[in-house]
């Protein structure tokens, strides 16, 4: 396993619509744990394939909402989909591609994606609050979507140093 470069907005590769995956073979495996690695090296919640230079359509999102004593886990989600939302949340919002920014996304309060495993199972998962606002963001990714479109605005340097 390894830690790949995030790839930084500017990079056209950012912009781009991926491709489903169709091989559910060894060297997505290893493009999974990889994006594991870098995620946890660099502090984010999501990380999307295309953010370390990947065009197709897989992201990993850490589960953050877990009864107290269980630990967090990383959701692996292949050719996601989101087919259910419900309800409504308004908060910052940042990305690994864009180090130091923010903005206020809304976003649904809950999700419910479809979407295969590393092995090509189809499996659902339900996200709320913040795994539902990753989801969606993640998501967006894989459709050359980064958050600053969806912001309705996005916070100053005085806001960023109130925090
Ligand atoms: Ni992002």
């Amino acid at each position: 396993m390894a830690i790949r470069n995030i790839v930084k907005k500017g990079d056209s590769v950012l912009e781009k619509r991926c491709r489903p995956v169709t091989e559910f073979n060894e060297r997505l495996h290893i493009l999974l744990d990889d994006m594991k690695d870098t995620l946890l090296n660099s502090g984010g919640v999501g990380l999307a394939a295309p953010q370390v230079g990947v065009l197709r359509r897989a992201v990993i999102v850490i589960e953050t909402n877990v009864p107290e004593g269980e630990q967090e886990h990383i959701i692996e989600l292949i050719n996601p989909e989101i087919i259910e939302q419900e309800g409504e949340q308004t908060g910052p919002e940042g990305c690994l591609s864009l180090p130091g920014k923010y903005g206020i996304v809304t976003r649904p309060n809950r999700v419910r994606v479809r979407a295969q495993d590393r092995n090509g199972d189809f499996f659902e998962a339900d996200g709320e609050a913040l795994t539902a606002r990753c989801f969606c963001h993640e998501i967006d990714h894989l459709d050359g979507i980064l958050f600053p479109e969806r912001a309705e605005r996005m916070l100053s340097p005085e806001e960023l140093a109130d925090d």
